[in-house]
């Protein structure tokens, strides 16, 4: 897939807002007029980033599997088929190496955390080039660890259990930060980057892949239900809170999409910046709201469950739709 990179928030804030409802009728109209659709105007696009004409639910109200206790249960299953179901509709090898050029791994001899690792398909894209030994795979699954542990080039990998939003790393460790589809179940986004620029070193970089937000109707209201999907300003504004510096987006989709972004994207974009001096983060926040280990109330949780996962079977579908249309056009035309 072509990808435009976007540098910072200033390129987005001709179309897009930072927050909610960051879209004045002026813009609105303009983007009616064409301006951002996606595969229809090729040369506009690399410029306006495409938002969503309406809001979505602020990230500070979870998604039914938002909740750390919720995501892990959902991976207690999802495993299981994970790399057989979820890498090929959304985030095959191609897109994943596109995602983590960005990163710079530029040397074996790098110190690289992979956070939400689950059972290492990126981290098989990190060891082709840094050193395994100096990979650290981190995930609060140990089903999803457990897979990664069966793969052969991840054997010398450290892997461990641990929480994104509170990683058991000391301060200026790492010299990448390397977070991909994970984002998406974190409570508290904002305190997950924050915790990416403590851990790295002076000058390291962070690169988190993750999902962006939809503009159709219906694929908008499942990812309302399902889980966080940012916008790409919202990510650049968390990453500058964070201290991040050199802030930079770089689109990512499966080639079959043919650029198509209204459905939104499991692994959409991928966001870098650069840790501007050594220590914590300047941001301020408080105590951690959730822990995995919290108890629930089960009837509660079951239904946020159950409608979580139904909302998520959409997003299983839509790849395999876009997957017919990309066969059905001719080649060239949008989609
Ligand atoms: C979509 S999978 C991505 C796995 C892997 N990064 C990849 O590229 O295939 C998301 C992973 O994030 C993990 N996860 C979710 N919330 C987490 C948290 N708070 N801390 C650590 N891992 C988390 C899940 O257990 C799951 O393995």
């Amino acid at each position: 897939m072509a990808i435009p990179v976007l540098n910072g928030a200033e390129k987005l804030n001709p179309i897009c807002g930072l927050g909610y409802g960051g879209l004045n009728l002026r813009h609105r109209s303009f983007i009616n007029k064409g301006l951002s659709s996606y595969g229809r105007n090729y040369k506009t696009r690399s410029l306006i980033p495409r938002c969503s004409l309406s809001s979505s639910r602020p990230a500070s109200q979870p998604r039914f599997i938002q909740h750390k206790k919720e995501a892990f249960w959902f991976y207690r299953f999802l495993s299981i088929v994970y790399d057989h179901i979820i890498n090929p509709g959304h985030w095959t090898e191609d897109m994943r190496d596109d995602a983590l050029e960005p990163a710079d791994l530029n040397d074996r001899n790098l110190t690289v955390v992979d956070v939400g690792g689950g059972t290492g398909f990126t981290t098989l894209g990190i060891v082709k080039h840094v050193d395994a030994k100096n990979v650290t795979i981190l995930d609060q699954s140990p089903h999803q660890l457990a897979k990664a542990k069966q793969k052969e080039p991840l054997k010398e990998c450290k892997i461990i259990e641990g929480d994104a939003e509170d990683l058991p790393f000391p301060t200026d460790y790492a010299d990448r930060y390397v977070s991909a589809g994970s984002i998406e179940y974190w409570p508290d986004p904002q305190r997950g980057i924050k915790e990416a620029y403590r851990v790295l070193k002076i000058g390291g970089k962070a690169c988190l892949i993750g999902p962006v937000y939809p503009t159709f109707w219906l694929s908008r209201f499942f990812a309302d239900v399902w889980m966080l999907f940012p916008k790409e300003e919202e990510y650049i504004e968390w990453f500058k809170k964070a201290g991040f510096i050199n802030v930079k987006l770089k689109r990512i989709g499966p080639k079959w999409y043919r650029g198509v972004r209204r459905h939104g994207l499991i692994m959409g974009c991928s966001v870098t910046g650069v840790k501007p001096f050594s220590g914590d983060s300047p941001l301020q926040l408080g105590p951690k709201a959730e822990d995995v280990k919290k108890p629930v109330n089960p009837f509660v949780f079951f239904w946020r469950f159950i409608l979580g996962a139904i909302a998520a079977t959409y997003f299983i579908l839509v790849p395999i739709y876009m997957w017919i249309k990309d066969l059905i056009f001719p080649k060239g035309m949008p989609i």
